[in-house]
């Protein structure tokens, strides 16, 4: 199952891919995981992703297009994957059809979680991340059992004032996906205000 999550700047995307993961027993792509490492590894494409992240903006699609085509050619790729954050502009669109035409394999389902711009700041600058677990939490909506254990650290772009740009970015240059995956009649909409557990069940039922 060729599977990809779509939807605004903490709409769910990383939460859900978790249960995604565990059902199909296939791996997340997060580009957004993958230059996060590379940051914490210093290398040079972490370093130069780091300026865009942490103004809110898309990192060039030279660089993403350069990560996907690298890491759908990984052996835990062969039974599927799940995107997350991936595509997130046309161009990145046409791209992975061209690499997944050439690798004779299509794209089943696009998810996308729709959540209001409304929603977006309390969830964004309320999300922890663990790491011992790299579990997402909330402060509020999904606090950790133990908070000491989990190790919780707060991503650097989860500022107020990265939100509004990482929010103006994806309606600019993301949201024009919608029309070209629903052109393709394989876009699901699911509400992503519910609680995590009913949007999981949701995804699910869409999925069979
Ligand atoms: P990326 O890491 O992809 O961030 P994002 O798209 O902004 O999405 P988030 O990870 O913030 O949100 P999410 O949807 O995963 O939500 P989560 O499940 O964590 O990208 C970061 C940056 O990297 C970009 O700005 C860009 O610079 C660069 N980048 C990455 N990919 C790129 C690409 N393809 N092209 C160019 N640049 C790229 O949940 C959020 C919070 O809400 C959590 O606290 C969670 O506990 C809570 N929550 C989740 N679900 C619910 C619910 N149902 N109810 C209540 N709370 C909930
Ligand atoms: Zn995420």
């Amino acid at each position: 199952m060729n599977l990809m999550l779509f939807g605004a700047p903490g709409a769910g995307k990383g939460t859900q891919a978790k249960f995604l993961i565990e059902k199909y027993n296939i791996p997340q792509i997060s580009t957004g995981d993958i230059l996060r490492a590379a940051i914490t590894d210093k290398t040079a494409m972490g370093m130069e992703a780091k300026k865009f992240m942490d103004e809110g903006k898309l990192v060039p699609d030279s660089t993403i297009i350069g990560i996907i085509k690298d890491r759908l050619v990984e052996s835990d790729c062969k039974n599927g994957f799940i995107l997350d954050g991936f595509p997130r502009t046309l161009a990145q669109a046409e791209a992975l059809d061209e690499l997944m035409n050439n690798m004779k394999i299509s794209l089943d389902k696009v998810i996308s979680l729709n959540v209001p711009d409304s929603n977006i700041v309390e969830r964004i600058t309320g999300r922890r991340t663990s790491k011992v677990t790299g579990k997402i939490y909330h402060i509020k909506f999904n606090p950790p059992v133990d908070e000491k254990e989990e190790d919780l650290e707060q991503r650097a772009d989860d500022t107020e004032e990265t939100v509004t740009k990482r929010l103006e970015a994806y309606h600019t240059q993301t949201a024009p996906l919608i029309d070209f995956y629903k052109a393709k009649g394989i876009f699901i909409e699911l509400d992503g205000t519910k609680d995590v557990s009913e949007v999981t069940k949701d995804m699910i039922n869409s999925l069979s």
